[in-house]
């Protein structure tokens, strides 16, 4: 209880104490923030090019928090200007719901016509045939659309039919709309499945987020700082950041999570250096695991161990010699 109220009062003066402009570690997917560790940065590299060379759907997966919906806003905000796009974040909606809100970011019918229910009347072939129309009315200017859905593992087999109905409509030449599948892991097992054998044939790329290793969590949490405008007012023990490692797996928003709240725990004490006690106590109240710490612990240990038994017989053997 005593932590939770020291973490509140904290939460308000953190970002003024050590000079940040805003919270350098919020959980919000936003581009701003982006660090391109290399599985992020080819992750972009591989959406914008299929996206650019419209080659049919591609999927982005990786585990929780590992910055899926961050990648895919930054993808967004790359794309030229040309392209229609819509970013459909609620994956629980029906096939007929999915091309409504498709006509809808693509400016093809209002949010007006959709409040006041002249479009929940058109039929399910009407929408297509009315997408069909606008994405070909696109080509003489070199445009076309793009459809990226997110939290994809969650769509219901009726929307995937749906998405493959889409991936088909093309010209001679190329797709009208690129379609990109955001999801997490298990999104790759559910397109394996038998019934999702047309769909998956179409798929053109698969990238994976992985999370951060040792070296790109450092400069990962030094860039989220300088975004936040830090100026040189706060840091990290080089083995503050080797349980931050440890008790985040490497993922994104399990870092932002426990710096955060290390932050706060620091500023409340006044420190100038977030130390491996501060990161423990923020794991602790965040109520994560620390899985690897007790192996590490025996690593530690035993190479300790190790270590004495290597001198121990250098000395043994230069006494003998
Ligand atoms: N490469 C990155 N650079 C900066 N911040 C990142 C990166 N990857 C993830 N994050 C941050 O981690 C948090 C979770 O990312 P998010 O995109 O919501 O993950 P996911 O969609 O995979 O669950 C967000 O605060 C996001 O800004
Ligand atoms: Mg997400």
């Amino acid at each position: 209880m005593a932590v939770t109220t020291q973490v509140a009062r904290g939460s308000l003066q953190y970002e003024e104490f050590y000079g940040f402009a805003q919270s350098p570690f919020t959980l919000a997917p936003d581009p701003r923030f982006l660090y391109p560790s290399p599985s992020h940065e080819e992750a972009i590299r591989q959406l914008l090019q299929t996206i650019k060379r419209r080659e049919g759907v591609a999927v982005l997966s990786g585990d929780i928090g590992t910055g899926k919906t961050t990648v895919c806003r930054t993808v967004l905000e790359q794309l030229d200007m040309k392209l229609f796009t819509s970013l459909v974040l609620n994956p629980f909606l029906s096939g007929e719901e999915l091309l409504r809100e498709i006509l809808l970011d693509f400016g093809v019918v209002s949010r007006e016509a959709v409040r006041s229910g002249r479009i929940i009347a058109a039929s399910r072939h009407e929408l297509i045939a009315t997408l069909h129309e606008f994405l070909t009315s696109l080509l003489p200017i070199g445009a076309s659309g793009v459809l990226i859905i997110d939290e994809a593992q969650h769509l219901s087999p009726q929307v995937l039919e749906e998405i493959r109905v889409l991936s088909n409509l093309e010209t001679n030449q190329s797709k009208l709309i690129q379609i990109v599948l955001v999801g997490q892991l298990n999104l790759l097992d559910l397109l394996k499945q038998p019934e999702q054998k047309q769909l998956d044939q179409r798929v053109s790329l698969r990238a994976v987020l992985t999370p951060l290793g040792r070296m790109d969590l450092e400069a990962y949490v030094i860039h989220r700082l300088s975004v936040a405008g830090e100026m040189g007012q706060v840091a990290f023990e080089d083995r503050a950041l080797d349980v931050v490692l440890n008790a985040s797996g490497g993922v994104p928003r399990l870092i932002n999570l426990i710096c955060d709240r290390s932050l706060m725990i620091g500023a409340q004490s006044d420190a100038r250096v977030i130390t491996t006690q501060m990161i423990h106590a923020a794991v602790i109240s965040l109520g994560l695991q620390t899985p690897t710490r007790q192996r590490q612990w025996w690593r530690e240990i035993s190479l300790g161990r190790m270590a004495a038994l290597f001198d121990w017989r250098r000395w043994t053997n230069r006494v003998s010699s």
